[in-house]
């Protein structure tokens, strides 16, 4: 990953959530997180749009994981004694409203921020939360989600190079995702009891989860200077020429899309592909039997 453990904590003090006394709380954080693990559904779409077979393996693979974290943070709730309920409509905009419209999008915004973002919050969890039975099952998870990230991170790199277009819309999508984030912040720091140990410090905890994200952005290379530098028409900018781009290339889609049938203009997916991907051509070695010859020698 771009950003260590250690960039990505957040000091709450020693402060600690109490199972108990913070029930209603933690019943409404578990119930965003596991609202976020079932749009762990939206795999099987990139999937069939995955540009190469490691991209596709690491993906199924992605997929397994995330439905055992919902079964985690069903186990959790069991826990704690609290029920399934509706998430947040922020949350609902963050994880599905703004489901990317291609694997680019999906790479950046879902996998590197919207992961990265979750990430951090499962850190906050571990770090205060009072009860080792959650926090070990949280700790098994960020190891997978450590890995999410990190593959958005590197599709990412990889995706803008050479298409100063495409990092620009990137960035655009971005900062509309930090605009939800600083929502969500506004969100909670209206509601939440200013006087609790851990809770008076989470609108910080969001602003520092920003800063997290500004971050990750300016060593992706999406941003080549501090967010606060952009200015205000230079953001408008960007984020209008993203949704243009956004628009003009839905509607470039329905005019082609007649044509886009064709074999010679139908979209290349890994069923076409798969015999030019040098993970098909890395042939596995064979199998080990009692009678190789490195195992014969020992
Ligand atoms: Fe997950
Ligand atoms: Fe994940």
């Amino acid at each position: 990953m771009l950003l260590t453990r250690e960039e990505m904590t957040f000091d709450f003090a020693g402060a600690k959530l109490d199972p108990v006394r913070d029930k209603k709380i933690l019943a409404w954080m578990m119930n965003q997180f596991l609202y976020g693990e079932v749009t762990g559904i939206q795999i099987g779409h990139w999937l069939y749009d995955a540009p190469d077979l490691t991209s596709a393996r690491f993906l199924a693979r992605q997929a397994v994981e995330e439905f055992q974290h919902v079964d985690n943070f069903l186990r959790i709730m069991a826990m704690l004694g609290v029920e399934p309920e509706k998430p947040n409509g922020v949350v609902q905009l963050l994880a599905t409203g703004m489901m990317g419209g291609s694997w680019a999008e999906h790479v950046a915004l879902e996998m590197a921020a919207g992961e990265g973002f979750v990430l951090l919050a499962f850190y906050a969890i571990i770090d205060t939360l009072d009860h080792p039975g959650i926090v070990e099952i949280l700790k098994r998870a960020v190891r997978q989600e450590e890995r999410h990230v990190d593959f958005g991170e590197q599709q990412t790199m990889k995706i803008i190079g050479g298409r100063p277009w495409l990092r620009r819309r990137l960035l655009g999508l971005s900062l509309v995702w930090v605009w939800g984030v600083r929502r969500l912040a506004g969100f909670m720091s209206k509601r939440l009891p200013k006087d609790h140990p851990v809770l008076s410090r989470l609108p910080k905890f969001l602003e520092h989860a920003i800063r997290c994200a500004e971050l990750r952005m300016q060593r992706i290379g999406l941003l080549d200077r501090p967010l606060a530098e952009l200015g205000a028409a230079r953001r408008a900018a960007l984020v209008a020429e993203a949704y243009a781009g956004k628009l003009g290339g839905g509607l470039a889609r329905l005019v082609t899309w007649p044509l886009r049938i064709l074999p010679p203009f139908r979209r290349r997916r890994l069923t076409d592909t798969y015999l030019e991907d040098p993970a098909v051509r890395a042939l596995p070695p064979p199998p080990r039997t009692a009678a190789s010859p490195d195992e014969a020698s020992t």
